[in-house]
């Protein structure tokens, strides 16, 4: 910590780290003193520009899906042979498709509850184990407002973003005894990202009704993370951040 960096001497894995908030993750991080290793699921090119993109050399990509049970196995173990072990993980990944309840088939459920929940629970289990026998480890899952407030989002989405809540809760009470801090960060509108899903009219309701009168942007969000899994927070665990510009 002496370089007054955030993460000085950190590795954190960020899922989801070529486009969007994933991308804002690694560059606050990378600022912020930690080696960045991200994964993606198809998108060579967005996952090039991140890595080129960070004020770092210990920097790695990896296409690996969060549903990939090995793949994210070796994953972690090329990630810990190469940049040490990881201290932080972001639970980042995840997707929405904007369809009502009546049109919503079984496949579009699986799919956002896969990703958006299992693949949480299947990465945070691989980093967990190493984290448990260090005694160490801070964990950032990203929510959202949609698992948080009554809004008008599509169902799955809403549902598995609850889960994640559910799931910080549960885990921050039984990794404490490691030492190992769990908490959700919950974004309202992004001006990036899944939220631009949203048809035209809803955004602009969210602005109308939010009381900084914009969507938040991907970096502000990042911002929040790093103090979160920084040192400087050595005492909230099983929290649930809500940063939505005060929407009312
Ligand atoms: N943007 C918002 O307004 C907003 C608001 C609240 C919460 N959030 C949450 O913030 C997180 C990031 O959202 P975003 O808006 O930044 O999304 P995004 O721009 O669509 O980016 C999603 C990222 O996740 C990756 N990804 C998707 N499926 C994956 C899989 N199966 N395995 C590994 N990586 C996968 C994508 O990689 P590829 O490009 O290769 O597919 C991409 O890097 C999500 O959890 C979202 O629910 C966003």
């Amino acid at each position: 910590m002496s370089s007054g960096k955030l993460l000085s001497g950190r590795v954190a894995l960020i899922t989801g780290g070529s486009r969007g908030l994933g991308r804002a993750l690694c560059e606050v991080f990378a600022r912020e003193g930690a080696s960045i290793a991200f994964n993606y699921a198809s998108d060579g090119k967005a996952a090039e520009e991140t890595l080129a993109g960070l004020d770092t050399p210990n920097k790695r990509a990896f296409k690996c899906s969060v549903l990939d049970r090995p793949g994210i196995e070796q994953m972690v173990s090329a990630i810990e042979a190469d940049l040490g072990p990881i201290a932080i993980l972001v639970n980042n990944a995840g997707v929405t498709e904007v369809m009502p309840f009546a049109m919503l088939e079984e496949e579009d459920w699986d799919e956002v509850m896969d990703i958006n929940v299992k693949g949480t629970y299947l990465v945070t289990r691989a980093v967990a184990r190493s984290m448990i026998r260090r005694r160490y480890g801070r964990i950032v899952n990203i929510g959202s407002l949609a698992g948080f407030k009554m809004i008008d989002a599509p169902v799955h989405y809403c549902t598995s973003k609850a889960a994640i809540q559910g799931f910080t809760l549960a885990l921050a009470k039984e990794l404490a005894r490691y030492e190992i801090l769990v908490n959700c960060i919950a974004p309202g509108l992004l001006d990036e990202g899944v939220g631009l899903k949203l048809p035209e009219t809803k955004l602009a309701d969210y602005v109308k009704h939010c009381g900084l009168r914009r969507p938040g942007t991907c970096a502000e969000i990042a911002e929040l993370a790093a103090f979160v899994c920084s040192e400087r927070n050595s005492y909230m665990s099983g929290a649930v951040l809500l940063a939505d510009g005060a929407l009312g």
